[in-house]
């Protein structure tokens, strides 16, 4: 084990802290806990700029038609080899929960791939528009919010908009 591997453990596991600490935060906001929230806001903003210092030092952040590459590679793994196999398993586990979640961000995935494909295509002569992203699901969206999500079914309320 090199340095290369211990920054790609210590991405992996300050971006795991990073996500559980949001979580953690949103779930103290609805014991009305502010102090632990704002904590937690706080150490998931810290975890966030370790994450991203060792991303940096990994050379995997790159010029964006390098970057809309990179991300289109693992959205295609995601949803063509790795949700696949997993929403098997848990098929075969009975694991109805998880065969949802995975589903979910399987179909979200193919959708990402999709936009990040179409928007590497047009580079440089882009038209600009917000997304929309489904908090339920996770399904994706080019500039509308659409009126039922064509993923999970939510209302178009639910989608929140990312400019
Ligand atoms: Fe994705
Ligand atoms: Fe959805």
């Amino acid at each position: 084990m090199g340095t290369d591997d211990n920054l790609k453990a210590a991405f992996a596991g300050e971006s795991r802290a990073f996500m559980k600490y949001l979580a953690f935060a949103a779930a103290a906001d609805k014991e009305g806990r502010k102090q632990v929230a704002k904590l937690f806001r706080a150490l998931a903003e810290a975890e966030r700029i370790h994450a991203q210092s060792h991303l940096a030092l990994m050379g995997q952040v790159a010029d964006s038609e390098h970057n809309l590459s990179n991300a289109i590679d693992g959205e295609t793994y995601e949803f063509t080899q790795m949700y696949p196999s997993f929403i098997a398993l848990a098929e075969k586990e009975g694991n109805q929960r998880a065969v949802i979640s995975f589903r979910n961000a399987m179909a979200a995935e193919k959708v990402h791939g999709n936009l990040l494909t179409n928007l590497l295509e047009k580079l440089g002569a882009e038209k600009e528009s917000d997304y929309y992203v489904c908090s339920i699901c996770g399904h994706t969206v080019a500039g509308y919010a659409p009126e039922k999500c064509p993923s999970c079914s939510a209302t178009k309320e639910k989608f929140k908009q990312v400019s």
